[in-house]
């Protein structure tokens, strides 16, 4: 028999090419040369001087790497400044940092369930989440996408340990979770709720205080929120929020927190540096939304089907996998980068287009964006089967 271990992989690459869902790296440019409606750089901070300042700053004091865990060498004072302003800011009494927004939801599912509690999670989930229960060894019953009474159905007579998760805001199609009748229900279940806040933070609540404050939760007992830091505060790394006793249990049995490397100071110095923006000029969330209203509203008077935003994503349905790369692509010939998502990336196998709007988006951007979309928009005849 010949050695040949990875030929499989041959076979599924011409399987995913013969599906039209090939993925590829684009590395982009220093200076962006596109319009951007791809990027998750909600309100324009990753370029801003003073965040990007005050990330330089932060290698420069404290070095390139973390160094270690962060219960080793890896917290410096700036992560613990950094965990004191996310829980101010976000309304929590308690913040922990951790390397992504990935880790954070890993942390918190592993860390406040495991063998023998139940997990309900929302269908659309983002793919930390979906991967966070799997690590978890709890049972994990998948509700209906934004539907309070199938959490309530499934959380049932379960006697335990028990979490409801969902995003606050889904990252494929914009839409916002029903955050107060899912804090009810959990009430009444005497469950915690977790939420993912990475679409939330700087877009929504006062000053872009996130979901969870906006839906008068944020502090609350049985709530937890995980954060990214690489969306609307234009960093890198992620957050969990809670109760002081639910962050001291993270710091002692979260394995993504105990066996990682600490977040990079440059990250958690530019991170600081967003907040310090966001505080001093709260008018950039509304005005993501304000963007995001306005090319819904476009698109759909241009007679594309666009799924009513609730934050800053807008989701633009694409009649195929293929015809939604193609969109892209000749939106990208046109001069801008918009996302696309397509399976396995899209729970409901329906591929879109994925737009961003900005906080800093002009209104002539604005109006050229919507005439690119509208411009290269694929036909009826392109309307094969997802
Ligand atoms: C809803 C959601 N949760 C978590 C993450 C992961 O965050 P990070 O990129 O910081 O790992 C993302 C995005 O990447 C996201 O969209």
């Amino acid at each position: 028999m010949s050695f040949a271990p990875f030929d499989w992989i041959d076979a599924e690459a011409r399987r995913r090419a013969a599906a039209g869902l090939v993925r590829t790296l684009r590395p982009r440019d220093a200076e962006p040369e596109l319009l951007d409606l791809a990027s998750n750089d909600y309100l324009g901070l990753t370029r801003h001087p003073e965040v990007t300042a005050a990330s330089a700053a932060a290698a420069h004091r404290w070095g390139a790497g973390a160094t270690g865990s962060r219960l080793v060498t890896g917290s410096t004072a700036l992560h613990a400044e950094l965990e004191r302003e996310l829980a101010a800011f976000c309304g929590f009494e308690a913040a922990l940092v951790l390397s992504s927004g990935y880790a954070a939801n890993l942390a918190a599912l592993t860390a406040l369930s495991g063998r023998g509690s139940l997990i309900v999670s929302d269908a659309g989930n983002h793919a930390s989440i979906v991967d966070g229960c799997r690590l978890s060894r709890a049972e994990t019953a998948v509700a209906p996408h934004a539907d309070p009474d199938a959490v309530a159905k499934a959380f049932g007579a379960h006697d335990g340990r028990s979490l409801a998760v969902t995003d606050s805001v889904f990252s494929v199609d914009g839409d916002a979770a029903p955050l107060p009748a899912l804090a009810e229900v959990c009430r009444s279940a005497n469950a915690a709720l977790l939420v993912d806040d990475a679409h939330g933070l700087g877009v929504l609540g006062d000053g872009g205080r996130g979901a969870l404050a906006a839906a008068g939760l944020a502090g609350g007992d049985g709530v937890v929120a995980t954060l990214t830091l690489s969306k609307s505060l234009g960093s890198q790394g992620g957050a969990v929020l809670g109760p002081a006793r639910v962050i001291d249990h993270l710091v002692n049995t979260a394995r993504t927190f105990i066996f990682d490397t600490g977040l990079a100071p440059a990250a958690v110095g530019g991170a600081l540096g967003a907040l310090g923006v966001l505080r001093r000029e709260p008018e950039r969330a509304a005005r993501a939304r304000e963007v995001a209203t306005a090319l819904y509203t476009r698109l759909t008077a241009a007679g594309l089907e666009a799924v009513r935003p609730d934050a800053a994503v807008v989701s633009v349905r694409a009649p195929s996998a293929d015809a939604a790369v193609r969109w892209a692509a000749d939106c990208r010939t046109a001069g801008m980068a918009v996302g696309c998502f397509r399976p396995p990336s899209v729970p409901d196998g329906i591929s879109r287009l994925r737009l961003t709007a900005r906080a800093d988006l002009t209104e002539e951007q604005i109006t050229a964006a919507v005439a690119m979309i509208a411009a290269t928009a694929p036909r009826q005849t392109d309307a094969d089967v997802s």
